[in-house]
């Protein structure tokens, strides 16, 4: 099949990369140097194991990226992937959806042969790709039997984005017509090696399972942050053993139920947000659940430098380490990070804050404070003299490095733990360590 993706974010070159096995991807973005990079087998994003499967498409000529004033030519489907960040009152900012669409629609005649598909795999409210789809079909008086319109929501998680991508739990997809809904399936049956469940469902049930699906996720990880404030006032007890007793329970399972410096991200900050929109303000509801589950995160960050000020009431002018720019291991966003709050909190109590991230030479940091901080990639300078420690990513290497070589430079002993990853055997005697979910020394 002839595959045009629009957006190539995270989800659309993972996606056109998997799909590129068995089909013709062309990546359209308004990012020139994205286009640039893409063309030349060069990947854009941070994500294990793409940067090779997009240089062998790309020189098999299964994959190209244009601009949007290339020509394209006729395809058989179409997906949307540009972003929906949310607007400051947290409503859904559909502004590239709809950019994406006009543009579509404006080389309707190029595109379309006799039957194509046109689909969403961003997060849109329910009822966007009825309106703004199958709504201009037929305004523009197009024949609807020759476009079939789908909403096929994206779990990919990144730093897993390849592994979700192509070993999906399930492909979620909501479409107008059965027809529509069996071409889709096959798309991917043909590009995937793992049987997967197919779920058809009508486009509105699609859009808001992904919601759905992250607002649960996002609740699993309030609820363990909760549960772990509690464990926190009992001696001898560990959120740890408690989650792993609890999760191993079939009805629960046990992923997601890891407390630490709270969820940040792409997705869930900004689909709690949406969702919540939607609820009270599209449809005059009360959500006092997902309302919990933002509140509960939201002093995650605060927790971690409230943990540092128990062991040392001032931090004014000292040098404090913050271990762990990106949002979780495995990427280089730094979208929403628990981490960017913790050093606004820094500066604010005036500190000297330094930041280490494995990948941080390759982040874009967009923050009013960037100019404040020290960034680095050497764990050893960002560490040394330091008069305390903040752990908020659980990079593998901080694991690997352990708590005695990571301390033996600083200059006060103190190491807050905001992902829980030492036990209680590797923590030095001389060291004061907090962390979360079991009663501080
Ligand atoms: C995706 C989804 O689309 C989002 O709704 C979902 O909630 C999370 O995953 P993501 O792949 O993370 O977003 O987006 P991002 O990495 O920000 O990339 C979006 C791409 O679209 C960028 O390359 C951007 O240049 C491009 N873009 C944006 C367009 O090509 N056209 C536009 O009008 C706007
Ligand atoms: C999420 C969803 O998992 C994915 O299905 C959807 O398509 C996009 O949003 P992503 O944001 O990439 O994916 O990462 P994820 O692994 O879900 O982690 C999100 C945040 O939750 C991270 O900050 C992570 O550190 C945090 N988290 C995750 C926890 O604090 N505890 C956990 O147990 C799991």
């Amino acid at each position: 099949m002839r595959l045009l993706i629009v957006g190539a974010g995270y989800v659309g070159i993972t996606i056109g990369v998997v799909l590129s096995e068995t089909h013709h991807v062309t990546l359209l973005d308004v990012d020139k140097s994205r286009v640039d990079m893409i063309n030349q087998g060069i990947c854009p994003i941070h994500e294990e194991g793409l940067p090779d499967l997009l240089k062998s498409a790309v020189s098999n000529e299964k994959m190209r990226a244009i601009l949007p004033n290339n020509s394209i030519g006729q395809q058989d489907v179409i997906l949307i992937c540009v972003g929906t960040p949310s607007n400051t009152d947290g409503s859904v900012n559909l502004s590239y959806i709809m950019n994406s669409i006009d543009l579509i629609f404006q080389k309707i005649n190029e595109l379309l042969s006799d039957y194509m598909i046109i689909g969403i795999k961003s997060t849109v409210p329910p009822g966007t790709t009825r309106t703004l789809i199958l709504n201009r079909i037929s305004e523009l008086g197009i024949n609807p039997g020759s476009i079939g319109v789908i909403f096929n929501p994206e779990f990919l998680r990144e730093g897993r984005a390849l592994y979700d991508a192509q070993k999906p739990d399930r492909i979620v997809i909501g479409a107008a017509d059965k027809k529509a809904a069996d071409i889709v399936q096959k798309m991917y049956e043909t590009s995937l090696t793992h049987q997967t469940k197919f779920v058809k469902m009508s486009i509105e049930s699609a859009e808001l399972c992904k919601y759905v699906s992250n607002s649960f996720l996002a609740t699993k990880i309030s609820f363990a942050n909760e549960m772990a404030n509690i464990v926190e006032n009992v001696s001898n007890a560990d959120i740890e053993e408690i989650m792993l007793g609890v999760g191993l329970d079939s009805r629960i399972a046990p992923s997601f139920l890891a407390s630490g410096a709270g969820y940040g991200g792409s997705c869930f900050p900004k689909d709690i947000d949406g969702l919540i929109h939607i609820a009270e303000n599209d449809y005059k509801i009360e959500v006092p659940i997902l309302r919990a589950i933002k509140s509960v995160n939201s002093f995650r960050p605060d927790k971690l430098v409230n943990m540092l000020l128990k062991a040392n009431q001032n931090i004014s002018g000292k040098k404090i380490a913050v271990l762990g720019l990106a949002y979780k291991p495995g990427t280089d966003d730094t979208r929403e990070s628990p981490s960017l709050k913790v050093i606004k909190l820094l500066l604010d109590l005036n500190a000297e804050v330094w930041v280490h991230d494995p990948l941080a030479l390759k982040m874009k940091l967009n923050s009013e404070f960037s100019s404040m901080i020290k960034i680095s990639d050497n764990l050893e300078a960002c560490l040394k003299d330091a008069c305390a420690c903040i752990l908020v990513t659980a990079w593998n290497i901080y694991e690997q490095t352990g708590l005695d070589t990571l301390t033996k430079f600083m200059k006060d002993k103190i190491f807050i733990d905001g992902r829980r990853i030492f036990s209680r055997s590797e923590i030095p005697d001389n060291l004061i360590y907090y962390t979360i979910g079991r009663k501080w020394q």
